[in-house]
């Protein structure tokens, strides 16, 4: 499928799934209402096999509720409530919201420090995109010493203040190799079986919306050489490298 044509697709299919996340979101929140209003029973002797049933219900819809808003964001980045954000919550955040079971086998490090400089951004999308990495980097890890790392730190502008933060996910997965690469930001565009090819996609307009960049660099398939960080130190012996970033001080 040739670019304009793919932008075209994702055009409609946002302005599609617009219509129907409006039509989904007063059922999906009024079940939402319904299930916390069975957990407040708890309390007075709900039994517990029916709670964890219910807790679970209640993951689902919010899972629904999250990709409605990934697919909502493909149209309009939705960028409507700007807070100032500690990376380092985000982040946090982002791994409480990553349920997935190989994380067990994976040593994941975040270096994010509570020291950098807080960012303008949408709590709800800044998380995502976190999310949308780390699932990137789940998916090409290797069975043994899998290994992802968060870290930032802050660039400084020509007179020397700090004027953008920079986000990096680093793995140790298969890398990309050079035929791929220039695809992968491209709608649709996917090398995994289950995949939409929406993830990236979906990074790419909400950090820009932000005012940020977003690149990724591998060993393009060459396992000997290592990708550099164009910000801030290089990454040991990781393979991939997603990095974005974000200004400190205004959108
Ligand atoms: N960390 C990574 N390591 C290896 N390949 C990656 C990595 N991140 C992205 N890719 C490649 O980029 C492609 C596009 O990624 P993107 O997140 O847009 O879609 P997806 O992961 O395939 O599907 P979706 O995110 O919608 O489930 C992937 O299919 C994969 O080939
Ligand atoms: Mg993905």
């Amino acid at each position: 499928m040739c670019a304009a044509v793919k932008t075209g697709a994702v055009r409609s299919l946002g302005r599609f799934t617009a219509g129907l996340a409006h039509d989904l979101r007063n059922p999906l929140n009024a079940a939402q209402l319904q299930l916390q209003a069975l957990l407040r029973l708890s309390s007075v002797g709900l039994p517990l096999f029916v709670r964890e049933r219910v807790l679970a219900v209640n993951s689902e819809l919010c899972r629904i509720s999250e990709l409605i808003d990934d697919y909502m964001s493909l149209s309009e980045p939705g960028i409507t409530r700007l807070e100032r954000l500690s990376l380092l919550d985000i982040s946090a955040s982002a791994l409480t919201h990553l349920v997935d079971a190989r994380l067990g086998s994976v040593t994941l490090e975040n270096r994010i420090s509570g020291e950098l400089p807080a960012v303008l951004a949408d709590r709800t999308r800044l998380t995502r995109v976190f999310i949308h990495l780390l699932k990137n980097s789940l998916d090409a890890l290797p069975r043994a010493d899998a290994r992802i790392r968060l870290d930032a730190g802050t660039v400084f502008d020509s007179e020397g203040n700090r004027s953008m933060v920079v986000v990096r996910v680093s793995d140790n997965g298969t890398g990309i190799d050079e035929e791929t690469l220039p695809q992968i930001f491209e709608p649709f565009f996917t090398t995994k079986a289950a995949g939409t090819g929406l993830g990236l996609t979906l990074v790419k307009r909400v950090i820009l919306a932000h005012g940020g960049v977003v690149s990724v660099r591998t060993q393009g398939g060459d396992r000997g050489r290592k990708p550099s960080a164009s910000h801030g130190p290089p990454s040991e012996d990781f393979t991939t490298i997603a990095e974005f970033t974000l200004p400190i001080r205004s959108i």
